[in-house]
């Protein structure tokens, strides 16, 4: 069993990943607007990457025969100024949630949970590669800078990225 404040926590966490999905669904449609459909590719990869983060929550809550309760999911933004805007917006998101996780863990270690911090060290792994990956991306659109070409050489890049199925991520 898990504490039940610890079992509000990871409903809370598992609530976030929902949001983080949502909202790199909406920029996903953004960059469908504005014509660069290999960024919109890698934002509905995201998405979809974000939706297991938050099914990895849900299962090992029921795994620890804790409850699983949805709650509402923020609205996400509509538009936003530029792609570089969004790069950036994307990093930022990712360093809240890499902050987020870090506070489940001090919890799961203030109540001595070690299964759970155990849990959660593949989350704190994982925002290491979620940072690092974001990161390179703004980086290449720093670059583009207003150069449409540069842009669409981007643009051509992230067209490539596929999603991972979990089975498949390690
Ligand atoms: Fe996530
Ligand atoms: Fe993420």
């Amino acid at each position: 069993m898990v504490s039940e404040k610890m079992q509000d926590a990871l409903n809370g966490q598992m609530n976030a990943e929902l949001y983080s999905a949502y909202l790199y669904l909406a920029m996903a449609a953004y960059y469908e607007d504005s014509d660069l459909p290999g960024f919109a590719n890698w934002m509905r990869v995201q998405a979809q990457e974000e939706m297991t983060h938050a099914m990895k929550f849900y299962d090992y809550l029921v795994q620890r025969g804790a409850r699983v309760a949805l709650d509402t999911i923020e609205k996400p933004p509509f538009d936003w100024e530029s792609p570089l805007d969004v790069s950036e917006r994307v990093l930022e998101h990712e360093k809240k949630v890499t902050g987020l996780i870090n506070n489940l863990v001090n919890l799961a270690m203030d109540e001595k949970d070690h299964a759970t911090n155990n849990f959660l060290q593949w989350y704190v792994a994982e925002q290491v590669e979620e940072e690092e990956s974001v990161g390179a991306v703004l980086q290449k659109v720093r670059l583009a800078g207003n150069s449409s070409s540069g842009l669409l050489m981007v643009d051509a890049e992230l067209a490539n990225r596929v999603f991972n199925p979990p089975a498949a991520q390690k």
